[in-house]
């Protein structure tokens, strides 16, 4: 199935938008720029909506979840809305109980280890996205021509979540799985990928112009675990946007090493984190690929003239790529000054492209 004709890529909304621009391999006049994370804790008017709602009911009210979506978009004027939702709304979809702990992270109610854990996940009904569907749809009815990015987990980042059974620094317990039981690593591994991609196609359907695939923990695997044992399913995910014609952003965490296998999975851009220039990463994709990235978020705590020199530094080394959306190299701090955003907004949009 296509777009639709009133998907606001088709209909002209986006299409023409910046970031849109950029994705595809353009220079538009101004460089675009959104941050991860824009939508969340640094922001007083999320906390006020979230005082008595658990994160995971927030991202399932299809009210809230629009709402707190447009916030950072109306603040900051940003290029781009990323949908307020979370890597494991569509593991709880999918049937698997799940929490996100404040502070902490996702954690499971049973860690899904054994052949038998995997073999009771529920094959996933592309019907139980339907709240997500509702936020998307009224999100894009006030965005207007400001694309949506919509968003998944890749199948990594998420199974490690389910097998660690909550936030690990080294994915220990996943990676033993991975060797010591190929069949139920691959088995977990496409399961968690057919629940981002239908994750990802329930968005774009509903109107998302583009989508990036969150590969957060990716930077914990040597190349050839990532490429025969990750990259399969990465790709896997993508294909449940075939025959749609959305621009895919791929983006990891100390994955500097994985780039090109990780654009190898299929993806049109790759996000870039804040440990690599943005010249050594094109240089590593033989300087075909737009970039997304890479402002460290460390700066955004530190004096504007300090960040705004970063920032300057990061448009220059972006200048090697046939493309730049200017971001964060991962998500907004939590305790990040909404105005240190607000301006440097400003900032890369006074750059010349
Ligand atoms: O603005 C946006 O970028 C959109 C929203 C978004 C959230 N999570 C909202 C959220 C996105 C894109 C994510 C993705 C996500 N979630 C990733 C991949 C990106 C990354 O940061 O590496 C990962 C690994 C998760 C899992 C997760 N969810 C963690 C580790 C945490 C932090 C726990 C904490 O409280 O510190 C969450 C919770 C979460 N996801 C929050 C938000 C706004 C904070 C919860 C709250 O506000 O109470």
């Amino acid at each position: 199935m296509a777009l639709p004709p009133t998907h606001p890529l088709v209909d002209g909304r986006t299409q023409s938008s910046p970031l849109i621009r950029a994705f595809r391999g353009e220079r538009p006049e101004t460089l675009p720029v959104w941050f991860m994370r824009q939508a969340g804790r640094s922001l007083p008017e999320y906390r006020a909506l979230r005082t008595d709602v658990a994160m995971l009911d927030a991202c399932l009210d299809p009210a809230l979840a629009s709402e707190i979506t447009l916030q950072p978009v109306r603040r900051h004027g940003v290029d781009a809305g990323i949908l307020f939702s979370d890597i494991v709304v569509p593991v709880r979809l999918g049937g698997v109980g799940v929490e996100i702990a404040p502070g902490r992270g996702p954690v499971l109610e049973h860690p899904i280890r054994s052949a038998s854990d995997v073999a009771a996940l529920r094959p996933i009904d592309p019907d139980v996205f339907s709240p997500i569907r509702e936020a998307v749809a009224l999100t894009v009815a006030e965005l207007g021509s400001t694309p949506l990015i919509g968003f998944a987990g890749a199948p990594f980042t998420v199974a490690a979540y389910l097998v660690e059974g909550g936030p690990s620094k080294d994915h220990l317990r996943a990676r033993t799985l991975m060797h010591s039981d190929p069949h139920t690593w691959a088995a977990l591994m496409n399961w968690a990928a057919d629940a981002a991609g239908e994750f990802l196609r329930a968005q774009v359907e509903a109107g998302a112009s583009a989508v990036q695939l969150f590969d957060s923990w990716a930077g914990s695997l040597g190349v050839d675990d990532y490429v025969r044992r990750v990259a399969p399913h990465s790709r896997r995910a993508l294909d449940h946007l075939r025959g749609l014609d959305v621009p895919t952003v791929h983006f990891g965490v100390g994955a500097g090493d994985l780039l090109a296998a990780m654009r190898g999975v299929g993806a049109d851009v790759i996000g870039v984190d804040w440990r690599m220039p943005l010249s050594e990463a094109n240089r590593r994709l033989g300087g075909s690929t737009p970039l997304q990235g890479n402002i460290d978020p460390a700066l955004l705590a530190a004096p504007w003239p300090v960040l705004e020199a970063h920032v300057r530094e990061v448009v220059d080394s972006g200048r090697a790529a046939p493309a730049h959306v200017v971001n964060l190299g991962h998500g907004v701090p939590p305790d990040t000054d909404p105005d240190t955003l607000t301006r440097l907004v400003e900032l890369v949009h006074s750059l010349p492209r």
